[in-house]
């Protein structure tokens, strides 16, 4: 079992990459299927998802060549409509792909999907989604078994501006002869990536980032070659990361933009932030001060993948924070292993209050997904003493050897292997 192993209390220097973005890749990876010529995405990024999703792409038929920076997908190749259990139940993800392959292949049979358990993540939107087009879908044993041959385009409402159910149906409407609208749908910068991705490949998406999506029917489409977006999750981390243990970093490669709403709530929190061109910059020299109330909402509004992270930095900030989680009715594990750390949280259903303590102190924590695994580390990286973080195979699902950006800029802090 591998862990991370902090000695709490060094300041944050040095400049660094942000890495692409995790949940504009896969998308992009399953909009892959609906191609039949090679495709070749340029600063892939190695996480355990990306990974996955490469190998569900591999099961397909579809040969894939990673290399330092790019993965080379042969598209050509891909003739299975069917998912294997084993790969879809590691990523939520896989989900995407029944479009792409309903569109491709007019069928599909695929798993329900895994993913961070913070939650119920029910699919129904998907599910809704594509029958609205057209597709005839039965739940049977565990799968999904999919009938696309009379799916038309057609005007589809989504009920809850969901990401994955809004990437899923766009997918499944690039090839439907003329224009499908989609309505309510979610506006996160991925869902712009994954349209300026195919619209690359010569799909027609128009309004990607509003509300409602159109799209043109095409025939087919190309191959090309494409770098998506950087990863603003993983930018959010870092900002907090400087402020909580203070210092000096710049951010490189990053868009300002799509953190609007974390640089909103630190707007006069002890640090100052600036940007020029595609470098953020922060200084932090005091501790944070608490934030009276933050809620996660659907882009533009706070993210819920940096809600652990944020929670941490609020328990060590000055004075009492509420923060809301509107979007994952189990996205507060977290809060169990901050509190061994010594932070003050009290949870009523939906709402945390965090009294900001003056210091945490190192203790042995335990990941129970992905972005909470992340808070943990923020929380070890100002904790007094020594803190172990384990089960860091949830952090590795969607940050690149975290421990080697956190060392760049200074921290002390040790990927170990545990007997
Ligand atoms: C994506 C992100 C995830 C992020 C989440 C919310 C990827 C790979 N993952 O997940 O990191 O935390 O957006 O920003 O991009 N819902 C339903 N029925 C459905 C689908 C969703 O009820 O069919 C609910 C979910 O339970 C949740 C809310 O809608 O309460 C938002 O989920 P959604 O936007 O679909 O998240 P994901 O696409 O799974």
């Amino acid at each position: 079992m591998e862990s991370f192993f902090i000695c709490g209390g060094n300041k944050l220097e040095g400049e660094l990459d942000i890495q692409t973005s995790k949940n504009a890749v896969l998308p992009i990876l399953a909009g892959s299927i609906l191609c039949e010529e090679d495709i070749i995405i340029h600063k892939f990024p190695k996480y355990e998802d990306t990974l996955t999703m490469l190998k569900i792409l591999e099961d397909l038929g579809a040969k894939t060549y990673i290399y330092e920076e790019d993965v080379k997908i042969e598209c050509g190749s891909i003739q299975k409509s069917e998912i294997p259990v084993n790969l879809a139940s590691k990523i939520r993800s896989s989900i995407f792909s029944l479009g792409a392959i309903l569109s491709r292949f007019k069928k599909a049979k695929v798993p329900y999907p895994g993913g961070c358990a913070i939650g119920a993540r029910p699919i129904d939107l998907h599910i809704k989604g594509l029958k609205q087009l057209g597709a005839k879908i039965v739940d049977k044993h565990g799968f999904l078994y999919c009938d696309g041959s009379n799916m038309k385009s057609s005007v589809v409402n989504i009920d809850f501006p969901s990401v994955g159910a809004t990437e899923n149906i766009i997918l499944a409407s690039v090839f439907l002869k003329g224009r499908t609208k989609i309505i309510n749908c979610a506006k996160e910068p991925e869902i712009v990536d994954l349209a300026n991705f195919l619209n690359s490949l010569g799909a027609k998406i128009y309004g990607a980032g509003d509300s409602i999506i159109e799209i043109e029917g095409v025939e087919k489409l190309h191959g090309g070659e494409y770098t998506p977006i950087t990863d603003r999750i993983i930018t959010g981390t870092y900002v907090l990361a400087t402020l909580m243990c203070g210092g000096d970093v710049t951010l490189n490669k990053v868009n300002s933009d799509h953190i609007a709403s974390l640089m909103h709530n630190l707007k006069n929190n002890c640090c100052k932030i600036t940007v020029k061109g595609d470098k953020l910059r922060v200084i932090a020299n005091k501790r944070p001060k608490a934030i009276s109330k933050i809620e996660t909402q659907p882009y533009p509004g706070f993210p819920t993948d940096l809600q652990p992270q944020i929670m941490a930095m609020l328990s060590i900030a000055r004075g009492t924070s509420v923060v809301v989680e509107n979007l994952f009715e189990s996205r507060f594990k977290h809060i169990g292993e901050l509190k061994k750390l010594g932070a003050d949280i009290l949870v009523n259903d939906k709402t945390a209050i965090i009294k900001g303590k003056n210091m945490l102190y190192g203790a042995n924590v335990i990941c129970q997904d992905l972005r909470g695994g992340a808070g943990l580390v923020l929380a070890g990286l100002v904790a007094k003493g020594y803190t172990t973080v384990d089960d860091i195979f949830h952090i590795d699902r969607g940050y690149y050897h975290m421990e080697k950006d956190l060392q760049c800029l200074g921290a002390n802090i040790e990927r170990i292997t545990k007997a």
